[in-house]
């Protein structure tokens, strides 16, 4: 008799190698299916992994037999049977099946072989439970679980901000824009201003939380809704600052490395190249930057933002992440730290991510004095009124702290080697998706 008090074990606990000889019990879904006169071999699913299964109607009885040739894939069932070592069999184990119920007959699935991207991102809902979707999602999963580890251990307390706001956080062009009972408002580009009050409270505070960009730009690396790693820390300096951005990516690197080899291995990831990932960045100015650019024959000039191709030159030849620092006031926030070494700049850094990749972060030395960040705000033509809030921060017990964020999908398609970051997600957002 069946019935849902049974111990059912996971597919991967069979290829461990643990099971070899005993009776099992599994559940999950038809991955593949041949039928054969004789016998139907089921490739069967579950989040762990693919076994071979093959049901006889000489073990099995006609009826269920029956169901085994009349069922399609992504079928919902549960199975018992012996596990035998196989070396032809996927993973070198098969199951030889002696119950099987089918819990739902699916209907034709749409998706088959060789399908367009475009067919497969309207199938997203369907897609996902593909072995290369669940593997990235597995692989996405231990970056948000190592990240937490990290900043807990590191003594971070986990915060929420709001996603309405009433001020912009970075750039004005890239705002979406809510009605709000009859006001706009926006969605939020970054949670940077209202972590940072709360670090006068708990000194070390993280937010790993949704940000809105009306990103025209169609790259490979933009989406319109990216999750998004905040950090804010109280007595903490510009080098402090890179520390903890160097420790914290090390960390998810080679977590994800030692955690989830399998599925590394099944997306053809090298997980050396990720253990390698020291807490030790290279490290360059903004202004040695402009200068590498020019010697590799790129034309931009002191003052311009590193964009694409420039993030691409600086990278292509390094297997280490690259820390820039320094960058001119003009193309950066008006909360950053005046840098008295060269106040053209403020205390701010970019982690680029190597073999061309580009930028995963951006932080800063925040700026404590509240005359400086009114007349920063004055200086872009801002108005400090808006910000009154944030520069109260700066006027009662104003601490020298340091922040950064991480773009996280940013960081899973680096790490995986993905083609454009909406595979690193389960329903991206861009320009030109928002379905499903
Ligand atoms: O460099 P950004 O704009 O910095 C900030 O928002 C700061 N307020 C963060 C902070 O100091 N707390 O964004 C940070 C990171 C970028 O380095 C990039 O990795 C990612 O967020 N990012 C995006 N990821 C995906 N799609 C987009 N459209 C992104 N825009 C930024
Ligand atoms: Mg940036």
């Amino acid at each position: 008799m069946w019935c849902f008090s049974m111990e059912f074990i996971h597919i991967g606990d069979i290829l461990s190698g643990d099971y070899e000889g005993k009776t099992v019990h599994l559940r999950g879904w038809v991955h593949r299916i041949r039928k054969q006169k004789k016998m139907v071999f089921v490739l069967l699913r579950d989040p762990t992994g693919v076994v071979q299964t093959v049901i006889k109607p000489t073990a099995v009885g006609e009826k269920t037999y029956a169901d085994a040739q009349r069922m399609l894939i992504e079928s919902l069932v549960i199975m018992t049977g012996i596990v035998k070592a196989d070396s032809r069999a996927v993973g070198g184990f098969e199951v030889q099946v002696n119950e099987m119920n089918v819990l739902h007959f699916a209907e034709e699935f749409p998706i088959t072989e060789n399908q367009s991207v475009e067919f497969l991102n309207d199938n997203r809902h369907l897609w996902i439970r593909s072995r290369k979707m669940t593997n990235v999602l597995r692989v996405r999963d231990e970056v948000f679980r190592a990240a937490r580890e990290y900043l807990r251990n590191s003594g971070f307390f986990e915060t929420t901000c709001p996603m309405f706001v009433s001020t912009m956080g970075e750039e004005g062009a890239e705002l979406f824009e809510v009605e709000y009972f009859g006001k706009k408002v926006y969605l939020t580009q970054t949670s940077q201003m209202h972590l940072e009050p709360q670090l006068f409270a708990l000194e070390r505070v993280f937010i790993l939380a949704p940000s809105f960009r009306a990103e025209k730009s169609r790259t490979r690396k933009h989406l319109t809704e990216f999750w998004h790693l905040e950090v804010e820390e109280a007595w903490c300096d510009h080098d402090c600052n890179i520390k903890r951005q160097e420790e914290l990516i090390s960390h998810i690197c080679k977590s994800v490395a030692e955690n989830r080899p399998k599925e590394l291995k099944e997306l053809g990831v090298d997980r050396e190249c990720l253990l390698s990932i020291e807490p030790k960045f290279d490290r360059m100015t903004y202004s040695e930057a402009i200068e590498y650019c020019q010697s590799r024959g790129l034309k931009i000039e002191w003052g311009e933002d590193i964009r694409t191709e420039a993030e691409r030159v600086l990278t292509d030849q390094r297997d280490n992440f690259l820390v820039i620092e320094y960058y001119p006031k003009e193309i950066k926030s008006f909360y950053m730290k005046h840098n008295e070494n060269d106040p053209r700049t403020y205390k701010n850094n970019d982690v680029l991510a190597p073999h061309g990749f580009g930028e995963i972060i951006g932080g800063s030395e925040r700026e404590t004095d509240a005359q400086r960040l009114i007349d920063n705000l004055i200086r872009i033509g801002d108005d400090p009124e808006k910000y009154k809030w944030y520069i109260d921060i700066r006027r009662y017990g104003s601490v020298q702290h340091s922040g950064f964020g991480v773009g996280v999908d940013r960081l899973i398609t680096w790490i995986l080697k993905l083609d454009h970051i909406r595979d690193c997600i389960p329903f991206p957002r861009t320009v030109s998706r928002i379905y499903p």
